[in-house]
């Protein structure tokens, strides 16, 4: 299946961060915890190149707790400033402002050096569709200031926020890339739901997110759905039909419901905390 979503608007995206990158003085980059690497747009390091930066691993809550240390470990040794967050319930998220001083903390000293004293610093919010950026604005601006919604692609237009006198933020919409660099990486985006729906077969998804999750947590599938069965995940996904009584006028097993099932659960961490790629596997070097 080609996984591959780049719509216009997501162009039109770009060009409205490259034409305001000249007023930023950091990004704050959210990626989802769960597909740490796979989930950075490589576009936001072109684009950022001289900033200060933060990454958020969100959704925190929904990866493996190991993995969330091992990346966090990971980014710092690059030089990025790195937090834990889950938007959802706020965890983490105080602690941003004080992530935002020391980040930006050359470049206050500059500006004390000439004089200026107390300006905000700006930073562009970036990040792929579904990643929770709006989720994490309103939680940190405190009301419902920003839209959010499931759908990816919601977030439209540019819109700044003033949070406090040391921060105003610049929201920006999701956006992914023109070419993904392989295959898994479209697949991963799309199990997390940062690729349009629309242009997925469900079952095809829901195949091979089994194929991909069940050697490292096969055992989080066959306890939600009570597999007996490992073989195979066609056989795996007909198996969650019948134990969830997805079943079709003349007996068959719903494979279409069981599969959009699936996907649902793991998108709301149902399955348990997993996480799907790791620091130290082949394709992650070199980001
Ligand atoms: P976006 O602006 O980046 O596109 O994402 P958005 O904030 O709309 O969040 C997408 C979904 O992810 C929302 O769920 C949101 O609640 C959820 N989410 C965001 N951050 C976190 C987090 O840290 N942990 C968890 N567990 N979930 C998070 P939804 O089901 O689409 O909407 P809703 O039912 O929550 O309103």
């Amino acid at each position: 299946m080609n996984y591959q979503w780049y719509p216009g608007h997501m162009t039109k995206a770009m060009r409205m961060m490259q034409e305001n990158i000249q007023w930023i003085d950091l990004i704050i980059e959210l990626v989802d915890a769960r597909v740490p690497l796979g989930s950075r747009n490589p576009d936001i390091d072109t684009l950022g190149k001289g900033k200060a930066r933060i990454i958020l691993l969100n959704k925190a809550d929904l990866a493996d707790a190991a993995a969330n240390q091992a990346w966090m470990d990971f980014y710092r040794q690059k030089g990025f400033h790195v937090l834990e967050v889950n938007a959802r319930s706020g965890q983490g998220v105080n602690r941003i402002n004080s992530l935002v001083q020391e980040a930006c903390r050359d470049k206050i000293e500059r500006d004390r050096k000439r004089g200026i004293v107390n300006r905000p610093m700006r930073a562009m919010v970036v990040g792929i569709p579904n990643v929770g950026k709006s989720t994490f604005i309103n939680s940190l601006a405190g009301k419902a200031c920003t839209k959010t919604g499931n759908k990816p692609g919601v977030t439209k237009g540019k819109q700044w926020i003033r949070l406090n006198k040391n921060l105003e933020l610049l929201d920006t919409p999701g956006v992914l890339w023109p070419k993904f660099e392989d295959q898994s990486t479209g697949m991963m985006l799309a199990f997390i739901g940062s690729v349009n729906d629309d242009i997925l077969i469900s079952e095809e998804l829901a195949v091979d997110f089994i194929s991909f999750v069940r050697d490292r947590y096969g055992s989080l599938l066959q306890e939600r759905y009570g597999l007996e069965t490992m073989e195979g995940p066609a056989g795996m996904l007909e198996e969650i039909a019948r134990r969830k009584c997805l079943i079709k006028k003349g007996g068959e097993p719903d494979i279409g419901r069981a599969s959009k099932l699936l996907i649902e659960d793991f998108r709301g961490g149902k399955l348990g905390r997993m996480t799907l790629e790791w620091p130290g596997e082949d394709r992650n070097e070199g980001k």
